[in-house]
């Protein structure tokens, strides 16, 4: 970050002297104020419930044009990586800056793909949940515990330990996706098999059988590639916000990255392509496409508190560039199973059709976000609703290390522990 031309003053209307702050700019985007002196400088805090005006961090992983409607990682449109670079390209640029060129690509997969086999003791361990437990909840409590199951990479101020923790970490999260998704099924889990793709094996995990051979479809292993790659970075949200607030305290990388699979279970955040599918499924039930307007005219009503979930973003005020990907896939994968008359696909084209010609719509700047279609595609794939949160955990996973690794590589880091604004009682006396 560099020092930008002009500061910021801030004026107080009580007479108390002005304070001068410094003014950074990044690369691209806002610049921001540093604040950081204010409170010794003038013994007030800022408030910001939700960070709508705080920059967190200083970060060169990930930029979110939300007007323009742009995603990029390390500087690469995500249109470009999800037409030239497959998922584990994407995490050895999410994790070191650049993409792997020639060999360096090819070590990179193999390292993964040798380490995608858990503990044997992990399965003792998710013996105790009980069967119906929630995917989340089951995912929250393996990744927690790969700390105690792998004890020589928990230091977190070891760059060394956070490589290998890494590795481990994105290799071996398909396998504990599946084994979770099993255990709930009563199936058997099966074992990772190393000469498939990164996709290609989750796939055979999630739907083979020891009982026969599962052949691997090259469209859907595709479209679950590119569903990873979509997901594996988003900037500072929510459970990347807390992946990092964990990880400041010191704590070993497992456990941070557990609490960034608790924070994406939350409907607000990984959720919301669930609810989209729900939505659908009961536009459906009430009469399908017929009964489009009657429902969108209840969305428009504010006392109706109906929304159109999968529209809508805090950042994205355009077209989210991972919606656009998505409808892509959708469109290779209903057509791959022969279900391009799918209710439900042909159901959100016109739910779309329609919201983007409604002034309603247009003035509030909503558009379709990645969840509108996810949802569709994973349900043709023949993932449950219950294990979507799970797909995106999985995904989502390289983003939070490369995020953590960045954070404890920062000069400027420190504990995060914000400050609050005290609404409670003042000092009294007990009385009895
Ligand atoms: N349907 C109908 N109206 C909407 C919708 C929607 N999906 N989203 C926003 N609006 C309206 C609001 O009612 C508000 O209207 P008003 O100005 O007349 O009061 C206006 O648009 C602005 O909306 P806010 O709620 O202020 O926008 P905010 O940035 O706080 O919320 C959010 C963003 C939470 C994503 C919201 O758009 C929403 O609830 N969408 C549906 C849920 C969804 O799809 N979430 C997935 C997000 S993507 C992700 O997490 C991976």
């Amino acid at each position: 970050m560099k020092l930008a031309d002009n500061k910021a003053t801030l004026s107080f209307s009580n007479g108390s002297p002005s304070i001068d702050m410094p003014v950074y700019s990044g690369n691209i985007g806002p610049d921001v104020i540093d604040v950081r002196k204010l409170y010794a400088d003038s013994g007030m805090f800022t408030y910001d419930p939700g960070y709508l005006s705080t920059a967190s961090c200083q970060s060169g992983i990930t930029f979110i044009d939300g007007d323009k409607g742009e995603l990029l990682y390390r500087g690469y449109p995500i249109e470009q990586l999800a037409d030239k670079a497959d998922f584990l390209d994407t995490c050895y640029l999410l994790l070191n800056g650049e993409l792997p060129v020639g060999q360096q690509s090819k070590d990179f997969h193999k390292l993964i793909n040798q380490h995608t086999m858990v503990n044997e003791q992990m399965q003792f361990f998710l013996r105790g949940f009980r069967r119906d437990a929630h995917p989340m909840a089951v995912l929250t409590g393996l990744v927690g515990a790969l700390s105690a199951f792998y004890h020589d990479s928990t230091d977190i101020n070891n760059p060394e330990h956070r490589h290998i923790a890494a590795i481990r970490l994105i290799a071996k999260m398909p396998t504990l996706v599946a084994m979770a998704y099993k255990y709930g099924l009563g199936q058997p889990y099966m074992y990772p098999q190393n000469n498939l793709s990164y996709a290609g094996n989750f796939l055979r995990m999630m739907f083979g059988t020891p009982c026969e051979e599962y052949v691997v479809n090259p469209v859907l292993e595709r479209a679950m590639d590119r569903i990873f790659t979509l997901h594996a970075d988003h900037e500072q949200n929510a459970s990347t916000s807390t992946v990092r607030l964990c990880g400041s305290s010191g704590t070993n990388p497992f456990a941070a990255i557990a609490a960034g699979v608790a924070c994406l279970w939350g409907p607000a955040h990984g959720g919301a392509n669930e609810a989209c599918l729900k939505m659908l499924g009961e536009i459906q039930d009430s009469g399908g496409v017929a009964k489009v307007g009657e429902f969108m005219e209840k969305v428009k009503d504010k006392n109706s508190g109906v929304k159109l979930m999968g529209f809508g973003h805090r950042v994205y005020k355009n077209y989210d560039p991972r919606a656009k990907l998505m409808q892509k896939t959708c469109d290779e994968v209903l057509k791959e199973l022969g279900l391009e008359n799918d209710p439900l696909f042909k159901l959100a084209k016109e739910l779309e059709r329609i919201a983007l010609e409604d002034e309603y719509f247009v003035s509030r700047k909503l558009y379709p976000n990645v969840d509108f279609y996810s949802g569709v595609v994973l349900s043709a794939i023949g993932i449950p609703v219950n294990m979507f949160t799970g797909i995106f955990t999985l995904a989502r996973t390289v983003g939070w290390i490369a995020q953590l690794n960045e954070m404890i590589s920062d000069p400027e880091y420190k504990i995060g522990r914000p400050r609050q604004l005290y609404t409670g009682s003042v000092r009294r006396n007990v009385q009895r």
